[in-house]
């Protein structure tokens, strides 16, 4: 990969997908996702689909697929990097300068990293001594011991220079702490960032520390919580807190929640699929990430005005995802933390297991805007339901919806659900549905693309699986590599995938087209979104991925026992010889006849 990952992700996050293809495609919006006529082939029913979740296309006609790169390079006929060139200018961007310098960038990342280790372990062990009896506020707060070791919680002492001296003596440079962002630097020279705060290291999904948050002593004036600022390895807008822990959860879904305090109440109460943003509001990028993990995410963030509007974006957001959403009203004002401790978690989780969905919750709060006992304010309610209705893809759930405002306001039901139809101007149909019949008659054909795919399907689509699920699971890099080789791979087009997404999760990096494309053709790249979108994600990651291997390997030597090649040379002249006189036998069996 000659580009830094943080280029090719600056490229791609200044030029969305669909946004970029609609000025070469006539695109239709269907639920989350996008279609319309494929440019790259003849046809009069739309195939291309773009998917929102992964900003990547795929046509189900031709098989063209990928990123904004891809696309860019097959429709303007580009090479790789003519492509990217081509994006970067439209967005304004400079291209990288060279290679020296970027492996000098990945080294100083792995030194913030280890900065960033050194201070977790140096705020935990200084909670450990106590000194500013952070550990009585914690136990009034009702946090246990086992839930500071797990999240790794510490405590800055109440000093300008302890842990800069403290980094200083295990040998890290001044400049490269700076980096960090744990000291900050002024006329006399370096300051520690955090101090008499109590600290909350943010860690990401291979374990690295990115950052920290920081809350203020009771009683102290100051912001409530500072955090990190953004570093060479900290992109907050591009993280989640608690994701580590969540990731592994066996509930099917995930909890947002605004504070680093709430995740770590609900974690401690055994419901282990809690998150929160990281001191910004709620992105897309965000958004993306939850859906690598799950389809459903309940919103839990705060039950006051600043909640309220901040459930409204993050609703907007992770619709357009594709994540189904549901919103827990929490009752009294409370946030989670403090609901917990007044109520306990089984009446939490009665509450997120009974949440509105987030139609039901947008008619809600749009209904307490009007006054919907006035024709007037009726008329105007509707206006906005029917608003709400429309960005519905689901037709029952619009139908029920529709029931049930003809009876809450007396207009007649159809008459909502033609508004409706006319705001959306067109019908819905499940994407999934299309795209599993699709793959199924890519099965059936002869594959171009991977044309060892017909030696064993089976094997094949083992391959695929475990391919996908490491995709998902970038934690599972290690394993994977010790579990299966890319020489044990029946189909070599699917090992050079493999090959080449372990090499992205090696350097640390979450799964993406764009670190790949350079290698593969737009048909091949359309071969890997069909991996990664296409197929369902895995439950039970690390166990199908072991049942898997067991297949691959299975066929793997069950084919090699078949195979010619693989014959020794004396094998392999007798097997000849049989062959020849086969042939023989049958040429003369001809003449017979
Ligand atoms: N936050 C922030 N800066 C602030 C206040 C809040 O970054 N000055 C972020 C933090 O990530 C915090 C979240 O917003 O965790 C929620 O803030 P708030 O509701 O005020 O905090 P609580 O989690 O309720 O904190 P606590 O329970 O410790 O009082
Ligand atoms: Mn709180």
């Amino acid at each position: 990969m000659p580009l830094p990952p943080e280029f090719l992700a600056e490229v791609k996050y200044r030029n969305n997908l669909a946004d970029v293809v609609t000025s070469y495609v006539n695109l239709k919006k269907q639920g989350a996702n996008f279609s319309g006529l494929c440019p790259f082939h003849n046809e009069k029913t739309p195939s291309f689909t773009i998917f929102s979740s992964t900003d990547s296309y795929y046509c189900f006609g031709c098989g063209a697929g990928g990123d904004v790169i891809t696309f860019i390079r097959q429709i303007e006929n580009l090479d790789y990097i003519e492509a990217i060139k081509f994006l970067a200018a439209k967005a304004g961007l400079n291209m990288p300068e060279d290679d020296a310098k970027s492996s000098a960038e990945s080294k100083l990342k792995q030194r913030i990293f280890e900065i960033n280790r050194e201070a977790a372990r140096f705020f935990h062990t200084y909670l450990a001594k106590d000194s500013a009896n952070w550990r009585g506020y914690l136990k009034n707060r009702g946090v246990s011991i086992e839930t500071i070791k797990k999240f790794g919680i510490g405590a800055a002492p109440d000093s300008f220079e302890a842990l800069f001296n403290h980094l200083k003596n295990k040998g890290f440079k001044a400049d490269d702490i700076a980096e960090s962002g744990l000291v900050k630097r002024n006329q006399r020279g370096f300051y520690d960032t955090f101090r008499a705060r109590l600290i909350f290291p943010i860690i990401d999904l291979r374990g690295n520390v990115l950052g920290f948050g920081a809350r203020i002593a009771p009683g102290v004036d100051g912001p409530k919580y500072i955090n990190s600022s953004d570093s060479k390895v900290f992109k907050k807008r591009e993280n989640l807190y608690a994701l580590n822990f969540a990731k592994s959860t066996k509930d099917d879904y995930l909890i947002l929640c605004e504070g680093y305090m709430d995740v770590i109440a609900l974690h401690q109460a055994v419901i282990n699929s809690a998150v929160a943003a990281l001191g910004t509001s709620f992105t897309d990028s965000q958004a993306k990430l939850i859906s690598r993990y799950s389809q459903n995410i309940v919103l839990a963030l705060d039950a006051d005005n600043a909640g309220a509007r901040a459930t409204k974006r993050a609703i907007d957001i992770l619709r357009n995802t594709g994540l189904n959403v549901k919103v827990v009203a929490i009752p009294e004002g409370l946030d989670p933390d403090d609901y917990i401790k007044k109520y306990g978690a089984v009446k939490f989780k009665a509450l997120v297991e009974g949440a509105a969905n987030d139609t039901e919750y947008r008619l809600f709060i749009e209904k307490e805007k009007f006054d919907v006992e006035t024709d007037d304010g009726k008329l105007r309610f509707m206006r906005e339901a029917v608003k709400i209705l429309a960005q519905v893809a689901d037709p029952i759930e619009r139908d029920v919806y529709a029931a049930k405002l003809s009876t809450e306001t007396g207009i007649n039901k159809n008459t909502i659900l033609e508004q409706i139809k006319s705001i959306s101007g067109k019908t819905y149909n499940s994407a999934r549905r299309t795209t599993a019949r699709n793959v199924q008659i890519r099965a059936n054909n002869r594959d171009k693309i991977n044309p060892e795919r017909h030696l064993s399907l089976m094997a094949a689509r083992a391959e695929e699986n475990f391919i996908k699920i490491l995709m998902d699971n970038p934690d599972l890099c290690d394993f994977a590599k010790q579990t299966l080789l890319t020489n044990e791979f029946v189909t070599s087009f699917n090992a050079k995938i493999y090959d080449a997404v372990l090499k992205i999760l090696e350097r640390g990096l979450v799964f993406d087209i764009a670190y790949l494309a350079e290698d593969f053709t737009p048909l091949e790249t359309g071969r890997i979104v069909e991996i990664l979108d296409i197929l369902p994600k895995s439950a039970n990651p690390k166990n199908e991925m072991q049942s898997l291997v067991k297949v691959i390997k299975a066929e793997k030597s069950r084919l090699k026992t078949q195979n010619i090649n693989d014959l020794s040379d004396e094998n392999w002249a007798d097997e000849m010889k049989n062959l020849v006189k086969n042939k023989m036998g049958e040429d003369k069996n001809g003449r017979q006849n």
